[in-house]
């Protein structure tokens, strides 16, 4: 429990997350970024259910709640239920941020950004321009990060165990090629892999879907995956040299633009990773 300890602080802005089963890397990384600047913010999860979800934004206007991140399944449910959409959010057609402008609720989504801003850390920032990327899975998670990549200038592959779906999502975001499974092949000629199924997630433990010979010097792979956040494919992907990047840098840096979207400053990224790094509750 957070308690305002200065009287000139308030009011607190509330800031929170709706989710079924609400966890705590959020709360602990805003609220963290927050004590650290000296703002008057507090972060809350709260346990959302699809049939709640209509009132608990009625309750937002009516309370002024700043903002909240919104997780799966209510990222398309509650489209319909916004005042507007970020373009971006609106072409991508999934939200996972809600912020609360004078009480005109503005949906973004921060999914693709952080997948961006992690790989410019190692690619450089504009680094993601004229590179071939390929992209593994065509689901809601990996479709956020494709319009992210196309956006950003990337020459994109989109791979899928079901090719119609990567078909689908390479018209929707203007990737340059889709196939099935075994056009993971094209990772020979990418400069960047970015792993996007929940496979390397524990219950996956025994799975790979990108074959070991593939990887190599030279090439970069993202896992999206972040629990846990070293997956068997990152763990291959380094001992062949590979340069890599896991699903905690893309978490930290959706949360980084969810904190400027709320309050407006620069996210002190060292504390929120610090935070995300703590393994408490
Ligand atoms: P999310 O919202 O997490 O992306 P999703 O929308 O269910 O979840 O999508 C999961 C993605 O992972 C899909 O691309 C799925 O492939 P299909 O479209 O063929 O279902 C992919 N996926 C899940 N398990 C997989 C596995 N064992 N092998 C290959 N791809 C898998």
């Amino acid at each position: 429990m957070r308690f305002c300890t200065d009287p000139n602080a308030l009011p607190i802005a509330l800031c929170g997350s709706l989710s079924l089963h609400p966890v705590s890397t959020g709360a602990r990384m805003h609220n963290a970024a927050y004590d650290a600047l000296g703002l008057p913010f507090a972060y809350v999860p709260f346990a959302m259910t699809p049939e709640r979800l209509p009132d608990a934004l009625v309750c937002m206007r009516a309370l002024g709640i700043r903002g909240f991140g919104i997780s799966m399944p209510f990222k398309v449910q509650i489209l319909p239920l916004l005042d507007e959409l970020d373009p971006t959010a609106a072409r991508i057609g999934a939200v996972n941020t809600v912020v609360n402008e004078q009480g005109r609720l503005i949906g973004h989504n921060c999914d693709w950004i952080g997948a961006v801003r992690a790989l410019e850390e190692v690619l450089g920032t504009g680094g993601i321009r004229g590179r071939k990327v390929v992209l593994v899975g065509a689901g809601g998670a990996a479709r956020a990060v494709a319009f992210g990549l196309v956006q950003s200038g990337a020459e994109l592959t989109i791979v899928n165990r079901t090719e119609s779906k990567a078909r689908k999502l390479a018209q929707d975001t203007g990737a340059h090629a889709f196939g099935d499974l075994a056009a993971i092949d094209e990772v020979r000629q990418a400069d960047v892999l970015v792993q996007a199924t929940p496979v390397g997630m524990k219950a996956h433990a025994a799975e790979t879907i990108v074959p070991k010979h593939l990887l190599r010097e030279g090439l970069c792979v993202m896992d999206i995956v972040y629990d846990p956040p070293d997956t068997p494919l990152l763990q291959v992907a380094r001992e062949q040299g590979a340069r890599t990047i896991n699903g905690l840098r893309m978490l930290l840096h959706q949360a980084a633009r969810q904190f400027e979207l709320y309050t407006g400053k620069p996210a002190p990224l060292e504390v929120m990773h610090a935070a995300l790094a703590e393994n408490g509750s």
